[in-house]
């Protein structure tokens, strides 16, 4: 597994805006759009391309677009909802599919709810798209999911995680390649199975509770 965490001053910043429990949902809804952005800017480095003949105003030349099929982008439902657009704004051909999956918040076990997906993924570039990588479970069963329709291409984008859960996922790849691209990589989890420091139940701050 290759992992990649974003070392830029101004995901930084924006990551410190974001974890602050003071910070409204709406302007939290904009951050985690941004942040996407700047992070599929790293996340999309291996985005697959193919050779393109054009001509400029001035000469001939040859320069590249997105290769078919087109990529797969997989927001997990509902927070990585608030991810989906900053990423379309950047791979605007790619499609969509979703899963949802919820975390049971005492056994910390992820159940999948919902899916939407293409039957096979085989030869597909995957970029899954969570902001919280915890436990590792969700991605983990993510993952696990696209890789068992075939994917071999798969890239996940997350906005902060915690090293037990990083661990966790890399355990159950058993060897298998995925690159998890990462906005910060955070201390560790507390004895609810939340990231520390964090910034708190993602999903209900991007869209209250349910
Ligand atoms: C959150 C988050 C991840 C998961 C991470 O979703 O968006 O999907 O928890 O936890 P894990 O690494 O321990 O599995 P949640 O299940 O709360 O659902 P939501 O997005 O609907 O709020
Ligand atoms: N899910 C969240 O939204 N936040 C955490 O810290 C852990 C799981």
């Amino acid at each position: 597994m290759r992992v990649h965490v974003a070392d830029h001053p101004l995901i930084t910043h924006k990551l410190t805006v974001l974890r602050d429990e003071n910070t409204p949902s709406p302007v939290f809804r904009a951050l985690v759009e941004e942040l996407m952005t700047l992070l599929a800017y790293e996340g999309t480095r291996g985005v697959r391309v193919e050779p393109v003949d054009i001509v400029t105003p001035v000469a001939a030349t040859t320069g590249v677009r997105i290769a078919d099929p087109k990529p797969l982008i997989v927001p997990i439902l509902r927070a990585g909802l608030g991810m989906l657009e900053g990423m379309v704004k950047l791979l605007p051909s790619a499609e969509v599919g979703f899963l949802g999956m919820a975390r049971n918040e005492e056994t910390l076990q992820p159940t999948t709810y919902a899916e939407r997906l293409p039957d096979d993924l085989s030869d597909r570039q995957c970029f899954v798209l969570d902001p919280m990588l915890a436990t590792g479970g969700s991605l983990a069963a993510a993952i696990e999911f696209l890789l068992q329709r075939g994917a071999t291409d798969v890239t996940a984008i997350c906005i902060l995680a915690a090293p037990e859960g990083l661990a966790f996922v890399e355990e159950q790849l058993h060897g298998r390649d995925v690159t998890v691209v990462l906005g910060a990589l955070d201390e560790r989890l507390n004895e609810h199975g939340y990231i520390v420091p964090g910034l708190g139940d993602a999903g209900d701050r991007l869209y209250g509770t349910v």
